[in-house]
């Protein structure tokens, strides 16, 4: 596994085991803490995915791909949208947004010495954005009917998601084709 799609899902198996030992509501209804600790991850997440797309966004001009790489530059911008929205959430519940952005691999930082094909980006992409989903999807399980705006937050952000693997997915057979 490739070290961004090893992050996306380190977080992601991080939000299942939190919702597991700490249940979001209780007897005394939303834990606020719980939900800013699992909306940072969902925050990191989204830098991650922004981080991406950027390093997509050089190695397809790099592969004269330009129409791609505009694609994965637009991306870029609409997963930024996304980290705003998850922090304007964490400041009105109280907390401080910290997403914290690391990927473990030493050769993380040089550029991909082989060309990638456009196909395995697409790919990549594809599968990360499905693993966050899962993730999402956990959280807005684990809330229930409480805390409608995180849950609508949510649900507003894995209905981008689906659009944009749609879109993705569309690309992807044109490649194909
Ligand atoms: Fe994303």
């Amino acid at each position: 596994m490739n070290d961004f799609l090893n992050e996306v899902t380190k977080l992601r198996n991080r939000i299942h085991t939190y919702i597991d030992e700490a249940p979001l509501v209780d007897s005394q209804g939303v834990n606020h803490e719980r939900v800013i600790f699992l909306l940072n991850q969902a925050l990191t997440t989204e830098l991650l995915c922004v981080r991406r797309y950027k390093e997509h966004f050089f190695e397809a001009e790099k592969l004269n791909e330009h129409v791609a790489a505009e694609d994965f530059l637009v991306r870029a911008g609409e997963e930024a949208e996304q980290v705003d929205m998850i922090a304007a959430r964490i400041q009105q519940l109280g907390g401080d947004p910290v997403g914290k952005v690391e990927i473990s691999s030493s050769d993380s930082d040089t550029f991909p010495s082989t060309p990638r094909r456009l196909e395995t980006l697409m790919r990549e992409d594809l599968i990360a954005e499905w693993v966050a989903v899962g993730g999402y999807l956990e959280i807005i399980e684990a809330l229930g009917s409480d805390d409608p705006i995180t849950r609508r937050l949510f649900e507003r952000i894995i209905a981008r998601e689906e659009q944009l693997a749609n879109n993705m997915r569309a690309s992807l057979f044109a490649l194909a084709s």
